[in-house]
């Protein structure tokens, strides 16, 4: 029993575009990541997704039993959801369902996380800012045959997330056979236009 999610879908003018897939952070909507998005141009379609999941009013895209304490049961469940939500969409909307690139910060970035773990093969490339790695045990048969590239970027200052459990995640990501490109940015938590830059040259040298 799947719920479907509130979205904002706004296509390109050229037809057969990526699709951008915007996960907001805790506490966001889908309208935040909108103005963001529109800077790497006008050749993509966008598709914003808010989070069913709500904490104390503010919107998640899964349940946290604490500060970077995952319900990781909830989060598969919300994974397939989203999933699910997104292959119905790419049908009612038109969008190509392989030429999905999902760009998450923080809590979005995680379930972008996720869905990398389990549906490896669905997108084309993510770019995750200032993810945690999504599950604690990652599956030892993880491994993607499409080697989506993942644009990574974490904060020198972040006080949320420990930079050797970054590299970790990194490195199990590059094990699994995503191309990995991973940012150190000197800042805590907070998204930067160092983010948005860095991961609009690294989008466009891709394609
Ligand atoms: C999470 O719960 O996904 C992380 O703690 C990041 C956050 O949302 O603050």
């Amino acid at each position: 029993n799947y719920t479907p999610l509130t979205y904002i879908y706004k296509a390109a003018a050229t037809p057969g575009a990526s699709t951008l897939l915007l996960l907001h952070g805790t506490g966001g909507d889908e309208t935040d990541l909108i103005p963001l998005a529109k800077q790497f141009g006008e050749a993509f379609n966008i598709l914003s997704l808010r989070g069913n999941v709500s904490e104390h009013g503010m919107p998640r895209f899964f349940k946290r039993l604490g500060m970077g304490i995952f319900d990781e049961a909830d989060l598969r469940f919300r994974t397939d959801e989203l999933v699910n939500f997104v292959k119905e969409l790419a049908i009612k909307e038109g969008f190509d369902i392989d030429k999905l690139i999902a760009l998450g910060y923080s809590n979005g970035a995680n379930i972008a996380g996720s869905m990398l773990v389990m549906y490896p093969n669905l997108l084309k490339a993510a770019i995750l800012y200032r993810p945690m790695q999504p599950f604690k045990q990652l599956p030892d048969d993880w491994k993607t045959d499409r080697q989506a590239p993942v644009f990574l970027s974490n904060g020198k200052m972040d006080n949320t997330i420990n930079p050797l459990h970054t590299q970790q995640y990194s490195d199990a990501l590059q094990r699994a056979g995503f191309a990995v490109t991973a940012h150190e940015i000197a800042t805590g938590h907070q998204l930067t236009q160092e983010d948005v830059a860095t991961s609009i040259k690294w989008l466009n040298s891709l394609y």
